[in-house]
């Protein structure tokens, strides 16, 4: 199949811009419905029919949300040891014979054991002559500490060049993933990093000292071919994460593509997602030469730790109304909100903020500097319950976020249910194990039509948040 045939199945669908004056009239809360948020965020309701119902709903899921937080202490060590979850190893740090202070790296992060995909890859990834790698795992699963120990292994601090190159698909993502490497290399000082991101300002024409660089597709191929920082013929490791979405999207595709071309042909790549459509498993293994392959079972990509729901409303008005009342359970721990469009989400955040709600708001037309200070305070837990758009359905490791609230399901150009940004997006929550709830916000027919594609793609039911069916109640409460 040509590069050409590859269409922008998993573009990030955010293409409105902001337009406060083109914004309908606020939506309204539910009728008769007032509220108070107390100081620890919880809601109080008084009034008409249905409220019982409303606050039934939302204690039940504060419960379970408190339940999973206090459950995860020790959900780690229990789930390491069960041969079928996919944090299971059978060996040890040490057996995968990283350099001792790689290993203080992973112990200073607080890990104990591999997980199965560090487990599984470091081996092929270490492996001398060099082997290429094109690897699924599930999200929250440790695939960035899995590429970033390779990395850390392969540098020769001797050379005083850019060796390893790693692209992902946004900036926050490339941040992060610097931070990891940083963390993880502590105790190999001499290891650089530089990172290729808008707004990272370099000297034309003189080359890089830093050993690794990472960064996004735009960035790094103007650093190899309109600055020269970098020669691309010297890398001999190149990453590319989230790398479905870095081969299936056109801006990424021609960027990735373009970069890879320039890359010698001994030099390594490693390609890891959590999912690969077919099609693009077809063209990986294409454009990486004999790989070794690590691949998922479509029903092993879903994760048993995140339970998913959906609450069935008429229209736009319902999803908010419904989303206001759900809010106290949010912020029990940290909740993302995804929009389908950068319009939906100014909208969302500027509709729950005169709702008397505190949100933050992260969407692709803000500037770096305003990107990069949200995350950093969501992070950091500044900010309880952040909307967004896909711009932050992948990769983004926030290890408090327990509830997903698709606030709009993900759809392609046809209208059908995106299936892989779907898993992207709940798999936010449920990091390492932990607990996580993804509600769906159902909008009429149409919206239950997807419900029903995602389950089947999954095999996976997704219960209707239904306080009233007891059957239901003791299924959330299992
Ligand atoms: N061996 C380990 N022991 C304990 N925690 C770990 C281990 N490996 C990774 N983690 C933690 O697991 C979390 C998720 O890791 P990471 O972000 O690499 O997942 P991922 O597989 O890249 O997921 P996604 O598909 O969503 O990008 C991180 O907070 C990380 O610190
Ligand atoms: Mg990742």
């Amino acid at each position: 199949m040509s590069e050409d045939a590859w269409s922008t199945a998993v573009d990030v669908q955010e293409t409105s811009q902001l337009d406060l004056n083109k914004r309908p009239s606020r939506l309204r809360a539910p009728p008769k419905m007032k509220e108070d948020i107390n100081a620890n965020g919880s809601r109080s309701e008084h009034g008409g029919h249905g409220e019982e119902v409303d606050l039934a709903e939302q204690s039940l899921l504060n419960k379970m949300i408190r339940h999973s937080l206090v459950r995860n202490r020790n959900q780690v060590e229990v789930l390491q040891a069960d041969p079928t979850s996919p944090l299971y190893s059978v060996r040890t740090f040490e057996e995968l014979r990283l350099k001792p202070e790689l290993l203080k790296g992973v112990y200073h992060l607080g890990f104990n054991r591999p997980s199965r995909i560090q487990e599984n890859a470091l081996p092929m990834m270490l492996a001398q002559p060099p082997q290429n790698l094109i690897a699924q795992s599930q999200s929250g699963t440790g695939k960035t500490a899995a590429f970033s120990l390779a990395m850390l292994s392969h540098v020769n601090t001797a050379n005083k060049w850019t060796q390893c190159l790693c692209i992902a698909p946004t900036y926050e993502l490339a941040l992060q993933i610097g931070q990891v490497i940083e963390q993880m290399g502590k105790f190999l000082p001499d290891v650089k990093l530089a990172y290729a991101v808008r707004g990272s300002r370099m000297e034309r024409g003189v080359k890089l000292q830093e050993h690794i660089v990472i960064g996004t597709p735009g960035t790094v191929l103007d650093w190899c071919t309109k600055y020269k920082l970098i020669d691309p013929k010297r890398i001999s490791l190149f990453v590319l994460d989230e790398a479905d979405v870095m081969i299936a999207t056109q801006g990424h595709r021609d960027q990735s593509i373009r970069i890879h071309r320039q890359l010698s042909k001994e030099c390594q790549m490693l390609l890891f997602s959590a999912t690969f459509e077919d099609s693009v498993w077809k063209f990986a293994e294409r454009v990486v030469p004999d790989p070794n392959i690590i691949k998922l079972r479509r029903e092993e990509e879903t994760l048993d730790n995140i339970k998913q729901f959906y609450v069935l409303c008429r229209d736009k008005e319902e999803k908010f109304a419904a989303l206001c009342d759900l809010y106290g359970s949010l912020t029990v721990a940290q909740a993302m909100i995804f929009c389908h469009t950068r319009w939906m989400a100014n909208w969302l955040a500027a509709s729950l903020t005169e709702e008397g709600h505190q949100v933050a708001l992260l969407s692709g037309e803000m500037t770096v500097e305003q990107r990069a200070a949200v995350i950093e305070r969501f992070r950091s837990g500044k900010e309880k319950v952040l909307v967004t758009t896909n711009v932050c359905s992948r990769g983004i490791d926030v290890e408090q976020v327990t509830l997903v609230v698709n606030f709009d399901l993900p759809t392609d150009l046809e209208g059908n249910a995106d299936n892989d940004t779907y898993l992207h997006r709940i798999g936010r929550s449920g990091r390492f194990g932990k607990r996580g709830f993804a509600i769906n916000m159902v909008e009429n027919k149409h919206g239950m039509e997807l419900i029903k594609q995602i389950e089947m793609h999954f095999n996976r039911k997704i219960h209707k948040l239904d306080p009233t069916n007891s059957e239901e109640i003791s299924l959330l409460q299992s």
